[in-house]
């Protein structure tokens, strides 16, 4: 029987474990999204999980959203992520990279010349996010063109190769959240009436394009994607959330991608016994994920893997943690976005 202690085949890897860590946005970078050598340490004390997924990373400068958030587009970018990837790797430990573009979420301050965040539609998010000038009101968006979307999904094609040449050993497409991949799913952010908009086959063709682009550009076996159906983030809403997450997932069997995740917050319907016999590779379950819970998913076959966010952020040796049934640190929600070391490379370990 399988725990949380049993080596995983990913792909061409071989992961030491079946604790995850959870992509987390950390805000640890500079103005030109170069992560500082702090992200180097931070991710070096967390190389015993199985396999990190980074903190989401803009494929290039439309898709920030947040202050200090990383980038994988500059060649300056991409040697400061060398520098994590080899610290990973001389630990053991395996990193992929999570491409996140925060779409319609992002705010003219954070983007180049003021520009207008870009969607599938221009439907302004209620709601406000944090700036270098404190907390504004979201704006409403520029609809992306068909030319433009072509644009988009050459840059994750890219940004997918420039993370391999940086030693990541994958990357994840962020389709969670209600960032930009949900925002084409979902019905409430996506009023398109061309062949990007309207039924769920065309709600889902942006996802699947971009995957299709990443696969091509670094192989299935080293992309993965996550999801989280009926997560109220980011002012999301889909009016049929089962059909659009079941009909996405039986896309992607032809892509022959490495992993699934799928992160659950509070979602009405068991999308992991519904999802999961409908994929082909890895089957990935995070969010409130404990010891027990773990153990027991991945016990009874209804994980491959666990993933955990708080708890690795708190913890940098967190399956030395379990193996020892220690107890474990508390997240300082304060210091989760903050610049500097506090709250980032000084949790203390056993
Ligand atoms: C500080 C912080 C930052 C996060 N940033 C991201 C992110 O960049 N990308 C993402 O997919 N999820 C992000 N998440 C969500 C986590 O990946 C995870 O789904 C969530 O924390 C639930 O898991 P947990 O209950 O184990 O913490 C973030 C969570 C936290 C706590």
């Amino acid at each position: 029987m399988n725990t949380v202690f049993s080596p995983l085949t990913l792909g061409p890897y071989t992961l030491a474990n079946r604790l995850i860590m959870a992509p987390m946005t950390r805000s640890r970078a500079d103005d030109s999204g170069v992560p500082s050598d702090l992200v180097t340490t931070y991710y070096a004390q967390r190389a015993t999980a199985g396999l990190i997924i980074s903190e989401g990373v803009f494929p290039d400068a439309s898709g920030k959203g947040y202050v200090r958030t990383p980038g994988i587009e500059t060649a300056n970018q991409v040697a400061a992520w060398t520098s994590v990837t080899d610290a990973v790797h001389a630990k053991g430990g395996h990193i992929f990279m999570q491409l996140m573009h925060c779409g319609r979420v992002s705010h003219p301050s954070l983007l180049a010349d003021g520009a207008q965040p870009l969607a599938p539609s221009a439907i302004k998010a209620a709601g406000q996010t944090w700036t270098n000038t404190g907390l504004q009101d979201f704006v409403t968006p520029h609809a992306l063109s068909v030319t433009q979307i072509g644009e988009v999904i050459d840059s994750y094609r890219s940004a997918a190769r420039r993370a391999i040449e940086a030693g990541f050993d994958g990357v994840e497409l962020h389709a969670a959240s209600g960032y930009l991949p949900e925002q084409f799913l979902s019905s409430g952010t996506n009023q398109r009436d061309d062949q990007y908009g309207g039924s769920v086959q065309n709600r889902s063709r942006f996802v699947v394009e971009v995957l299709a682009a990443m696969v091509d550009e670094v192989g299935g076996d080293r992309v993965g994607i996550k999801i989280s159906p009926e997560m109220n983030f980011n002012d999301i809403s889909d009016a049929n959330p089962q059909e659009t997450y079941t009909y996405l997932v039986k896309q992607l069997r032809g892509l022959k991608l490495t992993y699934l995740h799928v992160a659950l917050f509070g979602a009405s319907f068991d999308y992991h016994a519904a999802l999961r016999p409908l994929f082909d590779g890895r089957y990935l379950v995070g969010s409130g994920i404990t010891r027990d819970s773990a153990d027991a998913l991945i016990a009874e076959g209804k994980a491959d893997a666990a993933v955990f966010g708080g708890a690795f952020l708190a913890n940098p040796d967190l399956p030395a943690r379990f193996r020892n049934g220690a107890a474990l640190n508390t997240p300082d929600k304060d210091t989760f976005y903050t610049p500097g070391a506090e709250g980032y490379i000084d949790y203390p370990t056993l």
